[in-house]
């Protein structure tokens, strides 16, 4: 599918329908925010809005079902992510956005599948929507203001300060850490 205007204010109207309200206001919320983001940072507007839009298209469903949808998907969630947990819906939305909405762009689709996890080899639509999701209006949380302003400047430092945050907070959680988080943070450390 072409991603035309027209496409994508489709996709909305098709998504106000099926997604609970709060999922589906705060999808619109990362997709205007990676839209931002991506008219600052010289990236596509468009693709990062529509990939915001969908990122959390499987938020909420059931894990039977995730899997299932996942069998044969050429996303394959990892060890890490196959774990109890909310990471599945990561894949499961790539997968979606791929089949169900025909999209093809293998950027846009790669910046839904690794919204959770993050990518250490991530381009800079991945880079977007990433933090996008991290930093939508109605984020708030201790860091939050810090990496918004940074986001405005610098990707990296928003991305360091953004991994730096995720890390803390997964630690006082007391779960695991999925290594992309740390791998990541590494490169941008220039470890
Ligand atoms: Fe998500
Ligand atoms: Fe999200």
């Amino acid at each position: 599918m072409v991603i035309s205007e027209k496409n994508v204010s489709n996709i909305r109207k098709q998504l106000a329908g099926e997604l609970k309200p709060e999922i589906y206001r705060h999808s619109l919320r990362t997709a205007e925010t990676a839209r931002e983001l991506a008219k600052i940072h010289q990236s596509a507007p468009q693709k990062a809005y529509l990939a915001g839009l969908l990122h959390d298209y499987c938020r909420g469903w059931p894990r039977e079902r995730l899997l299932k949808l996942l069998q044969d998907s050429r996303w394959q969630p990892d060890r890490w992510e196959r774990q109890p947990g909310r990471l599945l819906h990561a894949p499961a939305a790539a997968e979606m956005a791929e089949k169900k909405f025909n999209l093809t762009d293998m950027s846009l689709l790669r910046a839904i599948r690794y919204h959770t996890i993050s990518n250490p080899q991530s381009d800079r639509l991945g880079m977007i929507v990433y933090l996008a999701d991290k930093i939508e209006p109605d984020r708030e949380y201790f860091e939050a203001e810090e990496i918004k302003k940074l986001a405005g400047e610098d990707l990296n430092q928003a991305l360091l300060a953004s991994a730096d945050s995720t890390i803390r907070y997964l630690l006082d959680c007391k779960v695991i850490i999925h290594p992309n988080i740390i791998i990541l943070r590494n490169n941008l450390l220039g470890g």
